[in-house]
């Protein structure tokens, strides 16, 4: 008996130290894109094939899905980059919005200082000044080796040759025609019932491209198309200036470096969250022997939940612009700190999100971003996540150039600092102030093993991105599955606020909902959305690459 244990023992040291040898995503030998849709994961291999590098495919992948996916991929919002370049160097480059200069504390506040419902979402004034086109042009010209007209080319085309519906994308942009419409007018294009395998073409979309194409990345922010913006958001009631777009840099910054057992992570630094928060729970969980527990096992599911409870705590409170805040990065990642963090866990009963911290925020993130993940012939790699924020963001629609306006003023806190009626208290790090960058919590992730690219990671979905990639990264390492399998596993989250654990629908066995449940944790009975739609790569022990294209959306991996 002792010899069979002493045996099992030796089968599953050596199984963790790998990874899953039975790829189930596509394997490629040398290069791969997985985006959000086929059009532009295809059309970021075609710019590699060419001899384009990983940074090269980045800018054609961004703006072949601002065309094919409208509903998240954008040249009205913003993002983050973070790379690794073939010879380990590291780096990421922030292109979020930032608050327009007449933008104001108060600004989402009527007389008596309350939030006023949707202004922040459903208001010209929801719009941040756009990073996105500074931020491709940021990476061409720090590593671009193909020109950028030839870049743009097969993006103008495909915005001209139009973009086939898929059933997914008929029923999004049915759910969301009566608020595009109603900000817009019956004309604008997507007032139009389109149908599963209609065809789209986006001709403004694509003379904006070829203007900027011409013009460079003034065009944007200095050029006709910047005028034409001005003009249209002051008509609708927006404060974004000429010298707004004037002013915007995108912000090559120091991403955030750690490490989980033998994995090294490199991702976003604030103003996005999502590194801090991953760090976080990753160094609260790492003491526990998770794949003893067993996969989505309710005894994991509580550990990660209480390491996901604290790390949000935290965020509400510290996180917001580096640029206008000062974090104690170091201090919220100090392993003593994390340890204490984790004192109060009691395998027997839930904390309670009121006594982990006092004052309550909520951050109304939504679910609609969206993310790439690149590695090219070079071994060069890319994770980058953009968003306009909600879906087609504010629905504010530019028809004379053809894209979406974000609302990403939404992801500051519209009261920081004061009480509310329900004794809510909010974040002076991410209240509103001009030129601000808002907290962010896109988490676009690169992993590495033994000091060699290992995965590329990242997923939409608002405050839920963060778990999404955690979970990701641990079904692979700690659970050994493959690269695809790791992105169909059923996933769950907590963010301390509101006090519920969000599991996805009909994923999870009654059981270990009801030992939970046993323990005092609450689960949100409600019908909970689709956690993320996340899109990795996985270096495969032989080299070779495999994608985890999500099933939850229309993405799709394409590689050579
Ligand atoms: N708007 C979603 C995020 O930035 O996290």
């Amino acid at each position: 008996m002792k010899k069979i244990t002493l045996l099992l023992s030796l089968i599953y040291i050596s199984c963790s130290a790998q990874v899953s040898t039975n790829p189930t995503g596509l394997v490629t030998s040398k290069a791969m894109v997985v985006s959000a849709r086929e059009e532009a994961s295809k059309i970021g291999v075609e710019i590699m094939k060419k001899g384009g590098n990983a940074f090269d495919a980045m800018i054609g992948t961004e703006l072949a899905l601002a065309v094919s996916f409208p509903f998240a991929g954008n040249i009205g919002g913003g993002g983050f980059m973070v790379y690794r370049k073939a010879n380990g160097e590291v780096g990421s480059l922030d292109y979020r919005e930032k608050a327009p200069l007449a933008a104001s504390k108060d600004m989402f506040l009527d007389k008596e200082g309350n939030v006023i419902k949707g202004k922040s979402t459903e208001t010209a004034l929801a719009i941040g000044v756009p990073g996105t086109i500074a931020g491709v042009f940021a990476v061409h010209k720090k590593f671009g080796s193909l020109p950028m007209s030839e870049i743009l080319k097969p993006v103008i085309a495909l915005a001209e040759r139009g973009v086939i519906v898929t059933k997914k994308q008929e029923k999004s942009m049915n759910n969301y025609r009566e608020s595009i419409v109603k900000v817009n007018g019956s004309t604008t294009l997507l007032g139009t019932n389109f149908k599963e395998k209609d065809t789209i073409k986006y001709p403004a979309l694509a003379n904006t491209l070829k203007r900027i194409s011409k013009n460079g990345r003034d065009e944007f922010y200095k050029g006709e198309t910047a005028k034409i913006l001005v003009e249209y958001l002051t008509k609708k009631g927006g404060i974004i200036t000429l010298e707004d777009l004037a002013k915007y840099e995108a912000k090559w910054r120091k991403p955030l470096q750690f490490n989980y057992k033998d994995l090294k992570i490199t991702s976003m630094s604030p103003p996005s969250s999502g590194g801090i928060c991953l760090a976080q729970i990753l160094k609260m969980i790492a003491p526990y022997d998770l794949a003893k527990m067993g996969h989505n096992s309710p005894e994991a599911i509580q550990i990660i939940v209480e390491a996901e409870r604290r790390a949000y705590a935290d965020r509400s409170q510290f996180l917001g612009d580096p640029d206008f805040v000062k974090i104690p990065v170091k201090a919220l990642l100090a392993d003593t700190y994390l340890k204490d963090r984790m004192s109060t866990f009691n395998v027997k009963k839930a904390s309670l999100s009121s006594e982990i911290k006092e004052g309550k925020i909520t951050y109304n993130e939504s679910t609609e971003t969206t993310h790439y993940s690149i590695v090219d012939q070079f071994g060069n790699a890319i994770a980058a996540t953009t968003t306009l924020n909600d879906g087609y963001g504010s629905k504010y629609y530019c028809d004379e150039l053809g894209f979406f306006l974000n609302n990403e003023m939404d992801d500051f806190s519209a009261k920081p600092g004061s009480p509310n009626m329900f004794g809510l208290v909010g974040s002076e790090a991410n209240s509103i102030a001009p030129q601000k960058r808002m907290l962010s919590s896109m988490t676009p992730t690169i992993v590495e093993k033994n000091g060699k690219l290992f995965m590329v990671v990242g997923t939409p979905g608002g405050s839920t991105i963060i778990t999404s990639v955690l979970q990701t990264i641990l079904n692979v390492y700690e659970y050994k599955l493959s690269m695809q399998e790791a992105v169909n596993a059923p996933r769950f989250h907590h963010q301390w606020l509101p006090d519920l654990i969000n599991f996805e629908a009909d994923a999870f066995d009654i059981k270990t909902l009801d030992l939970l449940k046993s323990k005092g944790y609450l689960i949100n009975e409600k019908p909970t959305p689709v956690l993320g739609k996340v899109d990795a790569i996985l270096v495969l022990p032989n080299k070779n690459l495999e994608g985890g294209a999500d099933f939850r959306g229309d993405d799709a991996a394409s590689g050579f």
